[in-house]
């Protein structure tokens, strides 16, 4: 405030240089800050920490409090170290009225629709214009045992959207730029052993760094890792297998580097031990190194070891081998670290295309940004896994984590499932900041076999042709050969027969969209370069639309030519079919996602270019790539047949299947048998009568090896509830997929139901998200809790200059029978200070009263929010101590919710005033915090389907998810929450 813009600096902090001085002398065992794995810098550590339990990796994803709005821009004032006021204080402040989430949380999915926000954004309420709703406070508290003093304490972000600050007790400890890479602090020295922390993130989503829905909040995982001050380094293990000219045969080549970082100033020698398990278990092979590693440095060991016959990993087969590695000092375990890897060789070959253990193997990819139904970019690691699985269902063996690096849970789900990656980082550029954010994503990703190449940008259109962008794609590529030689790099070109700039210096060139001449013509020219079809098809459809509808924002799902850049699904694929030496392409996209609603505008939210929807129902084209990129016998018919009104008009019917023939048939009378070509489809066209449209597929001898049909149905009379499984873990952080269908009474879904459903759920489960796949449907995703609050104006006070105790000490005049009739009154004037202490060095006592009726303590809470206290204030409710500030600048809010009573409530306030003029800014008001109440959950169906995602509590059990609509048969479906061992995490 005023004066401490008129005073010098010295000067008008001097109370808190006396407190830093007090901490100094207090404070005899030093710090160090480790900012990444790369650097550190180091002072004085005397001692070498072995904990019981070497290393403590644990989820800090549960209990965080919620907060959207703009409301303390002073707190990012930077004077003064580790005195941030507001939320960003350390205990001295309440977050009672603040929502309770859980991790991964996005706020964006939460907002509104909004015709004047970014299209591209799928019209939240967020961004540009939408200020309030583009910043949000998060803070979580947490204990530090005594018994863990001299531990280093490690804070990790796996994704933040979209800049971050971070203070841990009132100190900042980190700010972090950008929505994609995962940030890890040490913030040993900022922690308090023995007692509570606070974290406080502040999120600022007002700007966007993609063209597509990002979200908005910690939208992935959280943790807390404890380590000793000799340990594996962040990301500091690599383990990668190697075999003679990259062909697997005979015995694989274990190659193990690990970094060791030491944080104690004298060297020390570290024995690393590493031992490899087998998919089923058994202990293969042991090894060990040691390495001198000086103070305050990091070491490198590198280690080698044996596998005879491994199993290699491949998606038809994703076999895991284990890594465990402990490093030891002078005999005893400091770290102990478990790193699931596999047993694979990649590489892309100019005539054979992708490699896969020495093979040619043809990508059959599919790009996907990271948001889904119902919750937005927070999708739960079982969501990760469940799309996965859709995917794979119509064949699809690899993603392009477009654009942007994934979140590590849908690297693990790809291990353990098999699904090949292509791993992209946000930005091209060869700048040190790129680089850093790169070597992150590198590091972190280097492990997991599912990865097969890195990408090192998107369509950087202003500058892939130029010796500038060439430049920023070699280093990045140099980088990876740095960290990785395992795998190539590509660049994702919406270019022809193009070899300036990036295309001229990639690895492997990658080709956005250009299925046709130009890829030959390239190839030709270019024949030492293999290629890769990073991005292709962009074919939109709506499910289960057949009709076009401008208005309401849909597009025919029949495979029709689309829009400029884009093509057929039947296109491009025929064109990279048979080039194996193009190695398969990238469809865009597997899933439909927010944003960018081609070729529509409002009220259109979302995509249509996904082979399946928001939710991951099929559309059509999903049994085109399932017929042509799997080898089960496929037939499919489109579209429904429901068309009351059109009798006699001719309907286009399509067959996508990989037979040989395909013979179709309106009410059993044959329609003809044609032959499918390789790649394509069948059509005819039928006149509509109700009934049943049924196909037979045939293979090249003429035996029936598929049949499919399609029924007019009746009304829908129920609705059917289906979960993806009957049974999930009771941790907390597990879900189930629901579909929700509406049937006739003869069990076929009415494929053009849009009936609105009610959902209710009882026992150890909860609703997060619902979803129906519609393009243009501005229903809610989430219903959040609303919290009411009832506020109370202090107004009116009493005030005296007075002796005060310089701490939590009562004084006479803090108590409720202490008469302050004789006092000053001092009044609130529109928020204007009124600079009661006008000399310096001298304190005072301020009292008011509040009065209560029992039916105002019936809430949840109650909160003092103070709105500033120049210097310094000692604060009483009905005499008891509530807490204290010591920065003119802080607006202290104090949780008394146990503190109040029902009657006359006093609230007294101890000022010293340090310098200047000072004393209590009478605007002062109490918030009685109300019960929340969540409205009841729905939805309406899209075209017969919808989605509910319900996540376990931690309690083993069961839930049962209710479905009900007007006119239609309710169901009700039960899940077992099964006893687990849950997580690790933080309490
Ligand atoms: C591509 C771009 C994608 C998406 C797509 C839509 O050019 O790489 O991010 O915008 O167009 O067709």
């Amino acid at each position: 405030m005023m004066k401490c813009f008129l005073a010098p600096p010295w000067h008008c902090n001097r109370l808190q240089r006396r407190r830093i001085d007090r901490h100094l002398k207090m404070k005899i065992v030093p710090v160090i800050r480790t900012l990444t794995a790369g650097a550190c810098a180091v002072l004085w550590v005397t001692q070498l920490v072995a904990a019981d339990l070497p290393r403590e990796h644990l989820s800090l994803d549960a209990g965080w409090k919620f907060h959207l709005g703009d409301d303390w821009p002073g707190a990012l004032h930077l004077d003064k170290a580790g005195a941030s006021t507001g939320p960003a204080s350390g205990q001295s402040f309440s977050d009672a009225a603040w929502r309770t989430v859980d991790l991964p949380h996005d706020w964006a999915i939460e907002l509104p629709f909004d015709k004047t926000a970014d299209v591209n954004h799928g019209f939240k309420a967020l961004g540009p214009g939408f200020l309030t709703n583009s910043i949000g406070w998060y803070r979580r508290t947490f204990d530090l045992s005594k018994k863990d003093e001299g531990k280093r304490i490690w804070l990790t972000f796996d994704g933040v959207m979209h800049d971050a600050t971070v203070w841990v007790n009132g100190w900042l400890v980190r700010r972090h730029e950008g929505g994609y890479y995962p940030f890890r602090e040490d913030i040993s020295d900022a922690v308090k052993f023995g007692s509570g922390n606070v974290i406080t993130v502040r999120v600022d989503a007002s700007r966007f760094e993609g063209w597509f829905y990002e979200g908005a909040g910690i939208y992935r995982h959280a943790w807390l890792d404890k380590t000793a001050t000799v340990a594996v380094a962040p990301d500091g293990i690599f383990v990668y297998s190697q075999f003679k000219n990259n062909i697997p045969s005979g015995r694989a080549q274990i190659k193990v580097e690990v970094s060791v970082l030491n944080v104690l100033t004298n060297a020390v020698m570290a024995e690393v031990n590493c031992k490899i398990i087998s998919p089923w278990g058994k202990s293969l092979a042991s090894f060990k190194q040691s390495e001198a590693v000086q103070g305050g440095s990091q070491q490198t060991a590198k280690l080698k070891s044996e596998v005879y016959s491994p199993l290699l990993w491949s998606p038809e087969s994703p076999q895991l081998y284990k890594l465990v590695t402990s490093v030891s000092v002078g005999g005893e375990i400091v770290d102990r670290n478990e790193t699931l890897f596999g047993i694979r060789t990649v590489g892309f070959d100019p005539t054979n295309g992708f490699l896969l253990n020495g093979k040619h193997y043809e990508l059959y990819g599919t790009c996907n940004h990271q948001d889904h139904a119902g919750v937005g970019a927070a999708i739960p690691d079982a969501l990760q896994e469940f799309r996965v699985r859709k995917l794979k269902e119509f064949g699809c063996n690899a993603i392009r984590t477009s654009h942007n690096p994934p979140t590590p849970e849908l690297l693990d789900a790809c291990d353990r499932l098999g699904m090949l990656i292509m791993d992209e980082s946000r930005l091209l550029g060869g700048d040190s900041e790129n680089l850093r954010k790169w070597d992150d994503q590198i590091r972190r990703d280097r492990n997991h076999p599912c990865v097969a190449i890195w990408s090192v940008a998107n369509e950087e259109f202003a500058v892939q042709d130029s010796p500038q962008g060439a430049n920023a794609a070699r280093a990045m590529q140099n980088y990876v050969k740095r960290l990785d030689h395992t795998r190539p790099v590509t660049y994702a070109a919406p270019e022809g027969d193009t070899f300036n700039g990036i295309n001229g210096v990639i690895e492997v060139r990658g080709w956005n969209y250009h299925p046709g001449p130009d890829t030959d013509t390239y190839h030709a020219k270019h024949p030492n370069q293999p290629n890769v079809g990073t991005e292709q098809a962009s074919t939109t459809g709506t499910r289960g639309i057949y009709e076009k509808d401008p208005e309401r924002g849909y597009v025919v799902a029949y495979d029709e030519p689309p829009h400029q850049w884009a093509q057929r699904a039947e296109t491009w694929w025929s064109w990279f079919a048979v080039r194996p030496w193009l190695s398969g392409g990238f469809v865009w996209t597997g899933f439909d996602y927010r944003g960018e609603p081609t070729p529509y505008y409002w009220p259109c939210i979302n995509s249509h270019f996904g082979i399946l929807d928001t939710c991951g129902f099929p559309k059509d084209n999903f049994y085109y790539y399932q017929s042509w990129w799997t080898t089960n016998p496929v037939l499919h018919l489109l579209p429904h047949w429901n068309w009351p009104g059109r009798e006699g008009q001719e309907i286009r019917v399509d067959a996508l299947s990989n037979c040989k023939q395909v013979e179709l048939f309106l009410n059993r009378t044959s329609l003809g048998r044609q032959t499918m070509k390789p790649n394509s489809k069948l059509t005819w066209q039928v006149k509509y009568a109700p009934g049943t449209l049924s196909a037979q597929g045939f293979d090249a001898s003429g035996n029936i090896i598929a049949e499919t049909k399609v029924e007019t149905t009746g009304e829908a009379t129920r609705i059917q509830l289906t979960p993806d499984r009957k049974t999930i873990k009771a941790d907390g952080a597990d879900v189930a997929v629901f579909s929700v269908a509406a049937h006739d009474s003869q069990g076929r879904v009415v494929p053009l139901a849009q009936n609105k459903i009610n959902f209710s759920i009882e026992g150890t489960g909860k609703i997060i998200g619902v979803g129906n796949g519609d393009p243009s449907c501005h229903e809610p995703d989430t219903f959040t809790p609303n919290v009411p609050m009832h506020s109370f104006a202090l107004n009116e006070w009493r005030w005296r200059l007075a002796k005060v105790p310089r701490s939590s000490n009562q004084t006479p005049e803090y108590a409720n029978d202490f008469n302050d009739s004789a006092w000053d009154t001092l009044k609130a004037e529109n928020g204007v200070n009124n600079m009661t202490i006008k000399t310096d060095n001298t304190t005072a006592i301020y009292r008011a009263h509040l009065t209560l009726s029992p039916e105002d303590l019936n809430g949840t809470g109650a909160q003092i929010c103070f709105s500033g206290c120049d210097d310094e204030g000692w604060y009483f409710v009905n005499g008891r101590f509530i807490g204290e500030s010591h920065d003119w600048q802080a607006q202290p809010v104090f949780d008394i919710g146990k503190f109040l009573h029902a009657g006359d409530n006093v609230i007294a306030v101890g000022v010293n005033n340090g310098y200047g003029q000072g004393g209590l800014n009478p605007n002062v008001s109490v918030q009685i915090i109300g019960h929340a109440s969540v409205p009841p959950w729905s939805r309406s169906l899209f075209n017969g389907l919808a989605q509910v995602i319900v996540r376990s509590t931690p309690d083993a059990g069961e839930f049962k998810l209710t479905a009900a609509a007007d006119g239609l048969e309710p169901a009700t479906t039960a899940v077992q929450t099964e006893p687990c061992i849950p997580r690790p995490r933080v309490p």
